[in-house]
């Protein structure tokens, strides 16, 4: 077994019946989704919420029962991916350009846990460029403020166009690099006109559980 797919694993133990759960995305949310799927097999009564479209397209597959934010009355719990988290739970999410719905699932979670391999628990974050979610409007301009803001801002492109994300706006990553001012840059970012989110997840999750060749390690957010 993969280290994602044993902290996926470890992370279903958290599932229980009846109920309403939002489902990650990603390669690591991937194995949570087949689990859900085999719990759902055995009759669990679950209602879930899809983080992209690209979830969303998984979990139907597996006959898992689907809904969006506005038909459930709430989540109990969030199970997702993450591209870097520090020990404080300063987290930099939206490699698979996914950031938007995935801050709001998991801002309407009763318990949000993020599931990784080891690679992704740093001590500093930064080295995975920070993604932005941006208005297509007017975005030239505004790249040209976060050049000049010096936050090395690249649009995100696909096969040659610019990515498009299941909103129908732009992606934009930052390269930072570790030990950027993370508050500072969270504050000018939500600042923006034309930043729709950012993927600057802070003290978002309940407990992180991360995969090794050993285990799969729990370590609680002491904080949230
Ligand atoms: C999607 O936009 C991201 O936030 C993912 O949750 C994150 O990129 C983790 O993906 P992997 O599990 O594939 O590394």
């Amino acid at each position: 077994m993969n280290k994602k797919e044993k902290a996926a694993l470890k992370a279903a133990e958290y599932i229980k019946d009846n109920m309403v759960l939002g489902l990650g995305t990603g390669s690591t949310a991937y194995y949570l989704i087949q689990k859900v799927g085999e719990l759902v097999g055995k009759g669990y009564n679950l209602k879930c919420v899809a983080t992209s479209e690209s979830t969303l397209k998984i979990a139907r597959d597996l006959n898992i029962p689907l809904f969006s934010p506005d038909e459930v009355d709430h989540i109990d719990l969030a199970i997702d991916g993450v591209d870097e988290i520090d020990l404080a739970f300063n987290a930099i999410k939206g490699g698979g350009g996914a950031l938007l719905r995935e801050k709001i699932v998991a801002s309407l979670s009763k318990k949000v846990i993020w599931i990784m391999d080891d690679s992704k628990l740093v001590s500093t974050i930064g080295k995975f460029p920070l993604p932005v979610e941006i208005i297509r409007y007017g975005y030239k301009q505004l790249l040209k403020k976060l050049e000049a803001l010096g936050f090395n801002p690249v649009l995100r492109l696909n096969h040659g166009e610019a990515f498009l994300t299941d909103n129908g706006n732009y992606i934009v990553d930052l390269h930072l690099g570790e030990g950027f001012n993370i508050l500072k840059t969270k504050e000018i970012l939500d600042g923006l006109v034309g930043v729709v989110e950012s993927g600057l997840f802070l003290n978002l999750c309940d407990l992180i559980i991360v995969g090794s060749d050993q285990e799969a390690r729990v370590i609680i957010n002491k904080n949230k």
